[in-house]
C-alpha cells in the first residue's frame, strides 16, 4: 500500500476489516477460475486472497506493509504472500489476471502502477480493481483541512496522502498503457463505521496518518476530536459515523495483440 504509511496490521482487521468484506462485490467482477494465477496488488492482511483461493485459482497477494504481510501469513498459510512495492515490481510469471480492492488510492505513481500491471499479465489478462474515485471522502477531507489550517496554521492541500481520479483520467490512463477498458463505474457508496462515536477516530487513526506527521501523540488525538466534532453534523447520524465514500471499480483488458485495439 502506501509508502510512507505505517500499517497497523490488527487496527486494520480489528476496527477496519469493513474494508475486505465491501471488496467482494469486485471479485465478483474478477470471477477467478480454477487454475487462474491471479495476483492481488495491495493484499493488506490477505481475506480477499483467500476469498479468490476459494474459487480454486493459484493467488499471490502482495504488498508493501511488512506488518500486513506477517498477518496475512500467519492467518492464511497455504497462500503465498509477498512484500513488494506495486509502483516498481517485475514478475518472474505472467499471471491470468492482477485484482485490487482499496489500494491503488495509496498509489500517487499510477501509471507506474498500470505499467507494472501490464508486464506482470499475460496477454489476454485482466485488471480487475476498485479503489477511491474522485470526491471520495470529500467531507472528512474538509474537516481535516479546516482543523489543520485554522487551530495549526498548515496549509493540508500538499500533504494529501491519496490518489482519487476521475473515471475519464483512470481509464485514459489506462488506455495509454495500451489496456482495454472494457466496464468503469464511479459509484457513491456511503459507508457506516463500526464502533459507534468512536469510529471516526480509528479511521483517520488507520487511515489519515500522513496528515499529521509532524504531530506528537497528544496533539494527534486533539486534532482528531476537533475533525470529529467539525464532521459530525455532516457524516454522523443515529449512533453512527457514515463516510462519504466514492468508488471506481474497472476491468481492463491486456489486447491479445496490440495491434488489435
Ligand atoms: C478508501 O477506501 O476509500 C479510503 C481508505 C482510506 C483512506 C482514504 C480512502
Amino acid at each position: 500500500m502506501s509508502s510512507n504509511h505505517a500499517w497497523q496490521s490488527g487496527l486494520y482487521d480489528n476496527k477496519l476489516g469493513f474494508v475486505s468484506e465491501l471488496g467482494k462485490g469486485v471479485v465478483e467482477w474478477l470471477d477467478p477460475q480454477q487454475g487462474e494465477r491471479i495476483l492481488d496488488l495491495g493484499c493488506g492482511t490477505g481475506d480477499l486472497a483467500y476469498a479468490i483461493s476459494k474459487a480454486g485459482a493459484n493467488v499471490t497477494g502482495m504488498d508493501l506493509s511488512d506488518a500486513m504481510i506477517e498477518k496475512a501469513r500467519d492467518k492464511y498459510p497455504d497462500i503465498r504472500f509477498i512484500t513488494g512495492n506495486a509502483e516498481q515490481f517485475q514478475v518472474a510469471e505472467p499471471f491470468d489476471a492482477v485484482f485490487s480492492n482499496a489500494a491503488l488510492h495509496w498509489m500517487k505513481n499510477a501509471g507506474q502502477v498500470a505499467e507494472c500491471v501490464w508486464h506482470a499479465l499475460k496477454p489476454g489478462g485482466r485488471f480487475v480493481a476498485e479503489f477511491g474515485g474522485r470526491g471520495n471522502v470529500e467531507q472528512v477531507v474538509k474537516a481535516i483541512g479546516a482543523v489543520l489550517e485554522e487551530n495549526y496554521g498548515i496549509d493540508a492541500s500538499g500533504l494529501h496522502p491519496w490518489y482519487f481520479p476521475s473515471i475519464a483520467e483512470y481509464s485514459s490512463l489506462l488506455e495509454r498503457q495500451g489496456f482495454h477498458v472494457a466496464y468503469a463505474v464511479h459509484f457513491d457508496r456511503p459507508t457506516p463505521l463500526p464502533d459507534g462515536e468512536e469510529g471516526l477516530r480509528h479511521w483517520l487513526s488507520g487511515f489519515a496518518g500522513g496528515f499529521f506527521e509532524s504531530f506528537a501523540e497528544e496533539e494527534r488525538s486533539k486534532a482528531f476530536a476537533n475533525i470529529a466534532a467539525k464532521a459530525r453534523d455532516d457524516l454522523f447520524r443515529d449512533g453512527s459515523w457514515r463516510l462519504d465514500y466514492k468508488r471506481i471499480r474497472i476491468k481492463a483488458i491486456k489486447p491479445s495483440s496490440r495491434a488489435a485495439i
